[in-house]
């Protein structure tokens, strides 16, 4: 195994972990970070803009290739154990006989997309660990996905792109896993830069990684719930956006999008639209261009203009995209009237889980501590609250 590689005392225990449970070595590794979203809430399916950067959180594996098709994944964290057939994953069941567990459906799911698109899957013992809070908006699911693909590409040793290996697995998401996911997170996953942010183009795939200053710092604030996006509103939200897609293709023939919508086209057409996907539509909208304003304003060194668009982006999910929870906007009120404070909103869906704050390096700790004692005291659940450091994609480590 290499020294020093990102998060290898944890990898070096899930090896031992592996070891005990399968009574032999791992043949390797894979560390597959989650994400914070600076800003862009709910745009990357409406073909827009996403600022996405990866984090020091992340899912691992430690992987023995097998020669019959049966997968055995160890979920150390979870302390359970399944195994299933790659030969019959529609059945979407065990080696048992039982439905696979929501957990089990990433590895299954991911296996079924990259076998629909022709690549080799070959059977493997999988121990998973990890540090990412499940269901908390940091892309637990799209860690875990990509780290499966890329544990599958390790294998076989085919050369698949790392945006043709996101795309299979936002298409387990999609289709096995069925929630209808855009591409942000797989993306962020697998493209992540140390110091950076990634300004990428959901319709074009082009991207453009942002230096993200020392000044200022990202703080993660766990509001200490959860949601699971299955159960979540998150596949409505996308039917209320195609909703208002369809309501105004009539009169804008050539828009394939939201994101072909200027926002003088949405309010000259406001009546063709229904009430409830036209305040959808009108937050896509103005979202896609806050996000582009917000990358402009990181490269020009403006912080506290970046800080000020996370803070409508948040206004404008909580307002008009519905997406906010009462515990998230407890953590915004809690966070305001600190001089450390840059801007804040949530991370991911939404709903509840985690937000994202800016904040300068100068004076983040008081702001920490700021924030942990005023949502406390609103909503006596303990939050927990700490500094994320930006991290570099998804990644094999060899055991020898
Ligand atoms: C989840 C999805 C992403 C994206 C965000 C909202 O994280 O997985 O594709 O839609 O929600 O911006």
């Amino acid at each position: 195994m290499p020294t020093h590689f990102p998060e290898e005392q944890a990898l070096r225990e899930l090896a031992s972990v592996f070891e005990e449970t399968f009574h032999s070595e791992p043949d390797f590794l894979v560390r597959s970070p989650g994400r914070v979203d600076l800003i862009g809430t709910h745009t990357d399916y409406n073909e827009g803009w996403v600022l996405p950067a990866a984090i020091n959180r992340s899912a691992w594996l430690a992987v023995k290739a097998l020669p019959t098709p049966l997968v055995t994944v160890h979920a150390v964290d979870m302390e359970e154990q399944v195994a299933f057939r790659l030969t019959d994953l529609d059945a979407h069941k065990t080696l048992a006989g039982q439905d696979l567990p929501e957990w089990a459906r990433f590895p299954a799911g991911v296996a079924w997309s990259l076998q629909e698109a022709g690549l080799a899957t070959p059977g493997s013992q999988i121990a998973l660990s990890g540090n990412i809070p499940i269901g908390a908006g940091l892309s637990s699911s799209a860690a875990v996905e990509v780290a499966y693909g890329l544990a599958w590409s390790h294998i076989v040793g085919w050369k698949v792109d790392k945006m043709a290996l996101a795309q299979y697995c936002q298409r387990a998401e999609n289709l096995y896993v069925g929630v209808n996911s855009g591409l942000m997170d797989q993306f962020a996953c697998l493209f992540g830069q140390a110091g950076h942010a990634l300004l990428f183009d959901c319709r074009t795939l082009e991207w453009e990684a942002v230096p993200l200053s020392n000044d200022v710092t990202l703080i993660i604030a766990d509001t200490g719930t959860r949601r699971t996006l299955s159960t979540s509103h998150y596949n409505e939200r996308r039917a209320d956006c195609d909703a208002a897609l369809e309501a105004l293709k009539p009169h804008l023939p050539d828009i394939k999008a939201l994101r072909d919508v200027s926002p003088d086209q949405l309010e000259t057409h406001k009546d063709a639209v229904p009430e409830q996907p036209y305040r959808r539509a009108a937050h896509i909208i103005a979202e896609n261009e806050r996000v582009r304003a917000a990358a402009a304003a990181l490269k020009n060194g403006d912080t506290a203009g970046l800080g000020k668009l996370m803070d409508e982006s948040y206004i404008s999910t909580r307002d008009l995209f519905d997406a906010s929870g009462p515990q998230l906007d407890a953590m915004w009120e809690a966070s305001q009237g600190h001089p450390a404070r840059l801007g804040g909103r949530p991370v991911g869906a939404g709903w509840a889980g985690c937000m994202v704050f800016l904040a300068k390096t100068e004076g983040c700790d008081a702001f920490i501590e700021h924030l942990e004692q005023r949502y406390q005291a609103e909503v006596a659940i303990e939050p927990t609250i700490h500094r994320v450091e930006t991290a570099d994609g998804a990644q094999v480590v060899e055991v020898n």
